[in-house]
């Protein structure tokens, strides 16, 4: 898989990564995580953990990925397509404020993301998703009615989900994302945020995505 420091990419492959996690027993994903401003907070806060940030956009990943952290790794991917190299290892997927692709697959329950989702993630996984309305709005969405839309497609995938919640401009002011911070003081911070875990082992849709 590609990953990227800087403006140096480098490929990964299957036995690289698992040097890179040695040691690690929680690792979170960040899909779409922009500038990665997420997940270098994070592998600052919590040393122990490994975080991967993906996004197929490179060129905003140069400033955070050249950050000097062991147990921090941006990959070029998109969520339709994830890197059969992550199969199994996550403990914890967030979605932080998506759009574009990212959002009308989270939509639609395209099987692309929800069988990708499934497939990396280990058999006690957890996801946080957060959604704004502006972005909704944009895919011919209000809020409440995408997040429920997106909570329906989640616990048709397999996981099982909470109602959504609201975030109020507080939470998204705090939140250490650049978008987040971006949405707080816009004309726009409504957002919304949905928290589950992994019920099912892989579904049968699932096995005939991977298998075709
Ligand atoms: C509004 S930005 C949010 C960035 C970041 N999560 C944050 O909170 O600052 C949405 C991100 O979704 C990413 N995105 C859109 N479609 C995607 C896809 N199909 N797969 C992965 N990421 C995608 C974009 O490249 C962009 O970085």
């Amino acid at each position: 898989m590609e990953t990227i420091r800087g403006k140096t990419s480098l490929d990964l492959d299957f036995n690289g990564l698992t040097e890179r996690l040695a040691g690690y027993n929680r690792i979170i994903l960040d899909l779409g995580t922009g500038d990665g401003r997420y997940v270098h907070f994070l592998a600052d806060k919590f040393p122990g953990q490994f975080i991967i940030g993906v996004d197929p956009c490179r060129e905003n990943l140069h400033e955070h990925s050249r950050a000097k952290l062991p147990n921090m790794l941006f990959v070029i991917a998109s969520a339709q397509d994830l890197p059969r190299e992550l199969t199994g290892l996550v403990s914890h997927v967030t979605i932080n404020f998506p759009w574009g692709s990212l959002l009308d697959s989270l939509l639609t329950g395209d099987a692309s993301l929800m069988c990708g989702l499934e497939s990396i993630s280990n058999s006690i996984a957890s996801v946080d998703v957060r959604l704004n309305g502006g972005a909704l709005v944009e895919a011919g969405w209000a809020l409440e009615a995408g997040a429920e839309q997106i909570y329906n497609n989640m616990i048709q995938a397999g996981w099982q989900v909470e109602p959504p919640v609201m975030m109020n401009t507080d939470a998204l002011r705090s939140f250490p994302s650049t978008w987040a911070k971006r949405l707080s003081f816009g004309r726009d911070p409504r957002a919304m945020m949905l928290s589950g875990w992994l019920a099912q082992a892989q579904s049968i849709e699932c096995r005939a995505v991977f298998s075709r």
